[in-house]
């Protein structure tokens, strides 16, 4: 057996040091060290970091950087940069860094020249977009189209309403988007029943074109298209584009492959966002914005790409969640932005982190002898602040928070937005800080309510801040969260880039369908729980 990363003499370090840190404040922590909230910071592009308010010394981040060092996280960097099959169980290369690369870059992988391919993908694609904004793309009945609809799931759906929700400031061609991504026959009735198909697009979005829930989904709309419009199979045409990977089957669907808009298996569907699947975004924010959101993306590759492990903002986060998540025990980590244009930001970031880092084995397929990938969770500031934020004040887990904000407001209404960032600096301070008994005494607080005030404080975050939400910082943010995981995935030595693990739910579903609807009962060869669920719905479906 090679050697696991809990062998070496880095993580024993950390291990012991670790016993230290448990026994610190972040109290004295910063009275004993005043550059300290300057000195613990970094700037990623257009962002500053402030990592001060973690539970972590100069000697931490040094022990966490040899660490980073001895698992080669620089070598294995450079290898996905440059086009390595680093996604070893599936043998590919890992590249969704080349979506957005300049188009003066070059990269040529596996005879592939992948930057004038993805420019050609991007120029199509903003053909087409202007198109559609310039009402030159009508409707089958000749109506401009002012609606989109995005039929996808996971990947090809939580990047695409992340962002359409994220750059609500930047839609200006009147054009707005829905997205249906459930196979719950509720998603698609309730995102169409107030719809006028003369005027929509569908856009299926599906790296494989195999999705159950996608092409069932697509399927439907087409029937609800044609017989709303009471036109035939030709409409499909007008109305339907496809964004996938598979060009046999989106021609099988009835979409013509003039009507697609591919990319590569060398994209995943978690990391696809800056694709072809990204184009009701573009369509809805206009080429140009895109093209920011692209280039915004490609200032934080860069960062990662040269900037050493002491100013590397992405690696120092990916260390900092091993330090909680390995040696203080932390099992989840809350993200949190101050901006209501990110409400989706989390369920976002649930696919790319737990999907990537939810993994047990190593690349060479060993049992991995650490905890991987922790619980990601969230919710916009200040809506969590009024639902779960007691929980991480006075509770007894400890849950690393990266609080998100911007200066300047997308809307500045009175001093509104300085009342929202008063909140955001001030949940951070109440964290690090609390309020100790001495506080709560000098208040003149009954002495038995005293213990209820009190606020233990010491609970770590990292304050992320961008002067103001735009593509360009929307593409750097999403960027900085792909290489957190990638460093948490090269000190695990897993590989973030597969998702073996919800094949097996896919297949049994498949199996199982027709025991719901089938006429005669099933012969009751499952497992016992299973046969009499089956049973439950059988009976009250009438069958
Ligand atoms: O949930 C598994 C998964 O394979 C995701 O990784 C992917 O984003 C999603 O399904 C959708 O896949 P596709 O784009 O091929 O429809």
């Amino acid at each position: 057996m090679s050697e696991t990363v809990t062998g070496t003499s880095q993580w024993q370090a950390l291990q012991a040091h670790a016993e230290k840190i448990r026994q610190s404040h972040l109290r004295d922590l910063f009275a004993g060290d005043p550059g300290r909230g300057q000195r613990l910071t970094g700037q990623a592009a257009d962002l500053y970091v402030d990592y001060s308010k973690n539970l972590v010394t100069d000697e931490t981040l040094d022990l966490l950087r040899d660490l980073a060092r001895a698992q080669d996280l620089e070598g294995r960097i450079a290898a996905m940069f440059r086009g390595d099959h680093i996604n070893t169980s599936e043998d590919r290369a890992v590249l969704h860094t080349a979506l957005r690369l300049p188009r003066d870059a070059q990269l040529t992988v596996d005879g592939q020249d992948v930057v004038a391919d993805v420019h050609a993908t991007l120029d199509r694609m903003a053909a087409f977009a202007e198109k559609v904004r310039g009402g030159e793309w009508r409707g089958a009945t000749g109506q401009r189209i002012t609606t989109i609809v995005n039929i996808g799931i996971g990947g090809s759906d939580l990047g695409p309403v992340m962002a359409y929700e994220a750059l609500g400031d930047y839609r200006d061609a009147g054009i707005t988007a829905r997205f249906v991504s459930n196979i719950d026959p509720t998603d698609l009735a309730v995102k169409t029943q107030d719809l006028d198909p003369a005027s929509t697009l569908f856009v299926v979005v599906s790296k494989t074109f195999g999705t159950q829930e996608t092409l069932t989904n697509a399927r439907e709309a087409r029937t609800w298209l044609l017989g709303k419009l009471g036109v035939d199979d030709s409409a499909v045409a007008k109305h339907f584009v496809a964004v996938s990977t598979n060009e046999k089957r989106v021609v099988d669907f009835g979409i013509d492959p003039a009507n697609m808009f591919g990319f590569w298996d060398w994209v995943g569907g978690r990391y696809s966002l800056p694709s072809a699947v990204g184009l009701s975004v573009m369509i809805t924010v206009g080429p140009d914005h895109y093209r920011d959101m692209l280039a915004g993306y490609h200032a934080m590759d860069e960062h990662f790409r040269t900037a050493p492990l002491e100013q590397n903002v992405p690696a120092t986060l990916g260390l900092l969640n091993v330090w909680y998540n390995n040696f203080l025990g932390v099992q989840t980590h809350a993200v949190l932005p101050y901006s209501q244009y990110l409400h989706r930001f989390a369920a976002y970031l649930q696919q790319l982190t737990m999907e990537s880092l939810g993994k047990s084995v190593t690349r060479s397929g060993e049992p991995v002898q650490a905890q991987t990938g922790e619980i990601f969770w969230g919710e916009p500031g200040t809506n969590g602040q009024h639902a779960f934020y007691q929980l991480i004040h006075q509770g007894t887990k400890m849950i690393p928070a990266d609080f998100i904000g911007f200066s300047v407001p997308n809307h500045d209404t009175a001093e509104m937005h300085d009342l929202f960032m008063s909140n955001f600096l001030a949940q951070t301070a109440a964290l690090a800080f609390g309020r100790t008994r001495e506080q709560v005494e000098a208040e003149g607080v009954d002495a038995a309510v005293v213990p209820h005030k009190i606020m233990p404080g010491n609970h770590p975050t990292t304050t992320i801040l961008g002067e103001k939400l735009t593509p360009s910082t929307l593409g750097q943010l999403v960027a900085l969260y792909e290489h957190i995981v990638f460093t948490e995935g090269a000190i695990w030595d897993i590989n973030p880039f597969d998702q073996w693990g919800v094949e097996l739910g896919k297949v049994m579903a498949n199996q199982l369908a027709p025991l719901l609807t089938q006429e005669a009962a099933p012969a009751g060869d499952q497992d016992s729980s299973t046969n009499a669920l089956i049973a439950r719905y059988r009976a009250q479906r009438g069958r």
